[in-house]
């Protein structure tokens, strides 16, 4: 579903991203891992088009696109759910939602009923605020805001920062549910190596902007792993 081919990142004149290859499959978790700073946020912003990459190829569903910007990646089908939430405190839970009609043709604006399946609580809290809500509401928020856009291609960046146990072993189990489901790739972001590990079909390491060790779940020693996002 996605391919990146060498892609390079710059803020400024300083290099983030030196070349990053990957790729995500339909129906899988691929778990991009790192510690602190490696750029792993800055990758994601790089898939999303919410800061351009200066260099590389990204394709989906085979597809070449070309340095585009978030919007219209988000019309190809790819849904960000950004590090640190970014829901709108004074928009309304259902007006935060709706903000993911605009890259639907308009036959299509209405929540569809799986949103407030995978996330009962939004019901109960259609009419408050997303600024009211708790951390880990708002994380469910955003996360269904993005599904909302009906996504090939998910980007979850740190979904569980923050967050109380109880909640993330809920996002846990939609994040796997929409992995079965089978009609998304899924690329999460995760520091919290239980719940990558417990959820990822395969692994991307990032140290200093590169990629340093990637491959299938069952190809990968779960030490070198541990190892690999500790230095
Ligand atoms: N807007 C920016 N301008 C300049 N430098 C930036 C900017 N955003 C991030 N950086 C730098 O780029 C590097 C990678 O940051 P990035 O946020 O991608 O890392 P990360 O792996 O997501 O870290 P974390 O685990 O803390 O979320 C860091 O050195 C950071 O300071
Ligand atoms: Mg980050």
């Amino acid at each position: 579903m996605l391919d990146l081919n060498n892609i390079t990142l710059h803020y400024g004149h300083s290099q983030i991203l030196k070349g990053i290859s990957m790729q995500a499959q339909l129906g899988e978790v691929t778990c991009v891992m790192g510690c602190n700073g490696v750029g792993k946020t800055s990758l994601m912003k790089a898939i999303t088009g919410t800061h351009a990459r200066s260099g590389g190829t990204v394709s989906l569903d085979g597809e070449i696109l070309g340095v585009l910007p978030a919007h219209a990646l988000a019309q190809k089908g790819i849904a960000y759910v950004p590090q640190g939430r970014d829901i709108f405190p004074l928009l309304t839970v259902k007006e935060n939602l709706e903000t993911g009609f605009s890259c639907l043709p308009a036959s299509e604006h209405h929540i569809p009923d799986q949103v407030f399946e995978l996330f009962p609580v939004l019901k109960d809290m259609i009419t408050r605020r997303g600024g009211d809500l708790s951390g880990g509401q708002q994380q469910q928020l955003a996360i269904a805001r993005a599904l909302i856009t009906r996504p090939k291609l998910l980007v979850l960046d740190e979904p569980t920062e923050g967050i109380q146990p109880n909640i993330i072993t809920q996002i846990g189990e939609v994040i796997s549910l929409l992995r079965d489901q089978g009609e998304m790739a899924i690329v999460l972001v995760e520091q919290y190596f239980d719940f990558a590990y417990a959820l990822a079909d395969r692994f991307v390491v990032l140290r200093r902007g590169e990629v340093v060790l990637a491959g299938r779940k069952g190809e990968l020693a779960r030490d070198d792993l541990l190892e690999g996002v500790s230095v």
